[in-house]
Formats: C-alpha cells, sequence, structure tokens
C-alpha cells in the first residue's frame, strides 16, 4: 500500500515539473460569466491544448478552440473559452497542451500531453449579495511595489482582482509584457481568481500597445463591459487617452473621439437593463476620473466629463472608483461635483501605492484602502 502510495506520489510529482517546464506562462482565468470562463496560458513550444473540466475532477468534458472548422493547436498562446455552464457552480478544471512534433498538410504529429493539476473557479450568479474585490491600479509595471502591497493583503479571501489601468507601463514587447503578467498573474492566484485588466492610458502608449490587448480577454471583445456578481453589477469604462486625439505626442494615430462615443452608446444602454436597474449595489470603474482635476497634462480636456457627467448625474453608482493621479483620495458625494462616491488609487512608490479590497457582507459596502506598510483607511458606502 505504502508503495503505491510512493509511486502515486512520484506520478503526481513529475506531472507537476513537467507542466511548469513545459508551460512558460501559467494558466489564469479571464472574462468570468454565468456561463462560461476564458483560461489562457503559453508554452514554451508549438502545442495543441485543451481543457478538462466539469463539476468534480472524475467526469470531465473537453474544451478546446476552433476557428472556422479548424481546431487551433502548433501554436504557443493558448486561449480557451469554457461555455454552456450553469450560473453560480464550481467547477474544476485542468490545462493539457502537446508539443506539436510534425504540423504538415496530411499529416500532424504530437508528444505525449502534459496536464496540470485541478484548479477551480465558480461561475457568476445574480443570487449571492457578498463578495470580495481586491483593487490595484497605476502600478506601471513597478513589482517590488506591487509586491509589497501584497504582502500586506495577508491572507484576505477574495472573488476576482482588478488591475484598474497603467498596470503595465507602455507595453514594450510581448516578452516584457508576458513577463509583468506572469508575476501579477502568479501572486494573484490567477488559475483560480478571475484576473480583470482595465486599460489605462500608458497600456495605449508604447510600441506593443496595440499586441497588449491580446494579453486579456473582455466580454464583447471591447475594453468596456458589465457583469453581476451577485446583486452588485460592476460597470468597467475605458477612458482613452488623457490628451485630445491632435496632440502633438500621438502623430495622428489616435481616434478615440469615435472610441468613447461609441462606448458612451453602450454605457446608455447599459443602465436601462434589468441586470443594471435592479441590482443592490453598482460599481463603476474606471482609470481617469472626471471629478476632482482639470487635466493639467491637456489643460480642460476632459471628454469624458462632456460625455459621462450627464450620465452619471441620474444613475445610482454607490461608488466610482478610479486612478491615474497617482495620489490616493477619497471624495463622498458633492465634494468634487462627485454625484457618488469617488476614491481616486494611489501611484507607483512605496508612499503614495495602495491597494484596495472592495468587500460586501449583506447590503454592508465598505472599501479599505492599504498602503505599503500596511496602514489602512476605511470607508463605508
Ligand atoms: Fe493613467
Amino acid at each position: 500500500m505504502k508503495t503505491v502510495h510512493f509511486l502515486l506520489l512520484l506520478f503526481c510529482c513529475s506531472f507537476s515539473v513537467a507542466a511548469q517546464s513545459f508551460l512558460s506562462l501559467r494558466p489564469y482565468l479571464q472574462n468570468p460569466a454565468r456561463d462560461g470562463v476564458t483560461v489562457m496560458w503559453r508554452t514554451a513550444d508549438p502545442a495543441y491544448s485543451w481543457i478538462e473540466y466539469g463539476t468534480d475532477s472524475i467526469h470531465v468534458k473537453v474544451a478546446r478552440t476552433v476557428e472556422h472548422g479548424i481546431v487551433l493547436a502548433n501554436i504557443t498562446r493558448h486561449k480557451v473559452r469554457i461555455n454552456g455552464l450553469a450560473a453560480g457552480q464550481k467547477y474544476y478544471y485542468r490545462v493539457c497542451s502537446q508539443k506539436v512534433l510534425k504540423y504538415e498538410g496530411s499529416r500532424k504529429e504530437f508528444d505525449k500531453p502534459v496536464k496540470t493539476r485541478f484548479y477551480s473557479f465558480s461561475t457568476l450568479d445574480d443570487k449571492g449579495t457578498d463578495f470580495t474585490c481586491i483593487i490595484f491600479n497605476d502600478l506601471h509595471s513597478n513589482l517590488p511595489v506591487f509586491d509589497l502591497l501584497c504582502k500586506q493583503l495577508k491572507d484576505v479571501a477574495y472573488d476576482f482582482v482588478v488591475f484598474n489601468g497603467d498596470c503595465f507601463q507602455n507595453p514594450s514587447s510581448d516578452e516584457h509584457e508576458a513577463g509583468i503578467l506572469a508575476h501579477y498573474t502568479q501572486a494573484m492566484n490567477a488559475a483560480d481568481k478571475p484576473l480583470i485588466f482595465m486599460r489605462g492610458n500608458h497600456e495605449i502608449r508604447g510600441v506593443y500597445a496595440t499586441g497588449w490587448p491580446s494579453l486579456v480577454d473582455w466580454d464583447g471583445d471591447q475594453p468596456y463591459f458589465s457583469f453581476s456578481f451577485g446583486d452588485t453589477r460592476f460597470v468597467f469604462l475605458d477612458c482613452g487617452e488623457d490628451k485630445n486625439d491632435n496632440h502633438v505626442e500621438y502623430s495622428n494615430m489616435n481616434e478615440f473621439d469615435g472610441f468613447r462615443n461609441r462606448e458612451t452608446s453602450w454605457l446608455m444602454n447599459e443602465i436601462t437593463q434589468p441586470s443594471f436597474r435592479n441590482a443592490a449595489r453598482r460599481i463603476l470603474i474606471q482609470h481617469i476620473p472626471i471629478y476632482s482635476w482639470d487635466n493639467s497634462f491637456d489643460p480642460g480636456f476632459i471628454p469624458c466629463r462632456d460625455l459621462w457627467d450627464p450620465i452619471y448625474k441620474k444613475t445610482p453608482f454607490d461608488i466610482n472608483i478610479t486612478g491615474h493621479l497617482h495620489w490616493f483620495n477619497f471624495y463622498a458625494a458633492g465634494k468634487a461635483d462627485n454625484p457618488f462616491p469617488l476614491v481616486v488609487g494611489g501611484g507607483n512608490d512605496e508612499q503614495s501605492a495602495r491597494v484596495m479590497i472592495l468587500q460586501k457582507k449583506g447590503n454592508k459596502l465598505v472599501l479599505k484602502a492599504i498602503d505599503c506598510r500596511g496602514k489602512a483607511e476605511s470607508f463605508d458606502l
């Protein structure tokens, strides 16, 4: 009996080592929904990949990515959507990848499959009342500061994590940004907890700016989206750049005016939906605040204020979570012409950085901001 256990342990260990060395970027969950989730990962060599998943780890189904009738393979960047799931259900899954040995028109050969251990996730539903969400902003790829903030979280159990823009400093190459992503995803256990990556104005800059969205998955493939977590509605908006499209820095290569107009149409539709109207609480997350500042980078240019202030003034959000200004501040409703409480997250050095915990228990909603030394402030919402 002991020999069997030893062999089983040995098998599991070698399994895990093989997975660790073949997976150059470990699995991370994206785009959570009531009926599915996206799993992304990378392999060191071109591979064929799939997901094995189920409500237990014994009776599993297979999900893989098919495009126009062809099963995706011979690639290193893997992205599989698991669909058709039940709302509010816990699922187990593992990632499976097979190195491609030969990929020809009439013959394809694969190495033995490498499989990770089983991870888990829960689909969203609109029945619960409680959640805990972690929010980072403006890290600007400063990993030591990120690590310090993570230490302050200690053993907080959370449901998902939001990176509210400018967490990637001017994306420079796929390899570099994948390294930053690996650090964030591993630190926040992204194989088990979904991470929401918002685009700030700095993800828009840099030579890899157009490639950066391929690292993430958003509902509708747009950087603005919404979902319900229990009886709370989350709305995520993308503010685009912080200077006008004609600014000399952009060399006529930005067109955010039209983008913001389309996003505003989406927002106006979102706030009419039953899932928004019937929510017990409504959380608004965006990178650039439209209140409390006047844009010193392009004085007076706050296009989202022109577009969204009239909407915000008639929409009962409970909190607007922002960043961009690199100095933590909390504004009670009305303090800065804001119709609901506004929080501006901190910056990316040890003095100004903050990690926030947004937690709802029953109908009680609390925002806590913690600095790199563990000093915390709490705000009842
Ligand atoms: Fe910013």
